[in-house]
């Protein structure tokens, strides 16, 4: 077992009366590619925004226990830019932020996400698609030993698609550890070394792609993930139906 870089013990996280992440413990080992998977709502983002400490636990904490830097990389699932500037300035600004010894720099930063030739175009004029490797890259200025990303798919062409798992090869191979939400099943079974299962704000699995296989008679993850939540969603015990009396209820 490895260095535990991230640690939850006991999180949950509830809005109101609305309970949407169950206690639950979670860690991700340094070094490690987690991926964490559910359908919408099921509690993915919730979870990363409490373990980044955006959004206070209900109940439960985090320790996060990297070797250097506190910080970690992240990209939310959906991020505004100012219009009117540039990828160039915006990176720029949002570099300002980071302790100058790990700043990384932005032009490399650009190239890794196909942006470099585009860098003076206004950001109002990105695609959907554009929007999203800027993200990334802003989530990729810190030279630190963890990058959270919530959905980096969301919206890339095949293309950066490939990328962004050979890019999470990359990080790996240079020792960093990455957290990333998916649906795509695809990415999951390409550079997950560890899949975690949430389900209506519970952690159903927890293992890695072998074990799963293993437990679950399968070497199809969808179809893995489908026992999984058929045994959740089994219908509770047959009732005996009392004979009706032939009188009408109240
Ligand atoms: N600020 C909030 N106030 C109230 N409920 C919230 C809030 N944020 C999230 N929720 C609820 O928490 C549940 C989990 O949401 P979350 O965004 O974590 O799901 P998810 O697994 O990331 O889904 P998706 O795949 O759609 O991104 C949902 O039922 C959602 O409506
Ligand atoms: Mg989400």
């Amino acid at each position: 077992m490895g260095r535990k870089l991230l640690n939850a013990k006991d999180v949950s996280k509830r809005y109101g009366k609305k309970q949407v992440l169950n206690p639950s413990d979670f860690y991700v080992d340094a070094g490690e590619c987690v991926v964490l998977c559910g359908g919408n709502g099921a509690g993915k983002s919730t979870l990363i925004r409490v373990l980044t400490g955006i959004e206070k636990a209900s109940t439960g904490k985090v320790e996060y226990q990297a070797d250097q830097s506190k910080s970690y990389g992240f990209m939310p699932d959906h991020m505004e830019f100012p219009e009117e500037l540039n990828s160039l300035e915006i990176l720029n600004y949002y570099r300002s932020f980071i302790d100058k010894r790990i700043q990384r720099n932005v032009g490399e930063v650009l190239r890794e996400v196909g942006l470099w030739e585009k860098r003076d175009q206004k950001v109002g004029a990105f695609s959907k698609g554009m929007i999203q490797r800027l993200n990334l890259a802003q989530a990729l200025l810190a030279d630190v030993e963890l990058y959270i990303f919530d959905e980096p798919t969301n919206g890339l062409d095949p293309f950066w698609v490939m990328e962004f798992k050979n890019m999470v090869r990359l990080l790996k191979s240079k020792g960093k550890t990455v957290l990333l939400t998916s649906h795509i099943m695809r990415d999951v079974v390409d550079i997950a070394d560890r899949v975690v299962l949430l389900f209506d704000g519970r952690i159903k699995a927890d293992d890695t792609l072998t074990g799963l296989y293993q437990t679950y008679q399968s070497n199809n993850l969808e179809e893995v993930f489908l026992k999984i939540m058929d045994n959740d969603l089994a219908p509770p015990p047959a009732r005996e139906i009392p004979e009706w009396n032939g009188q009408m209820a109240d």
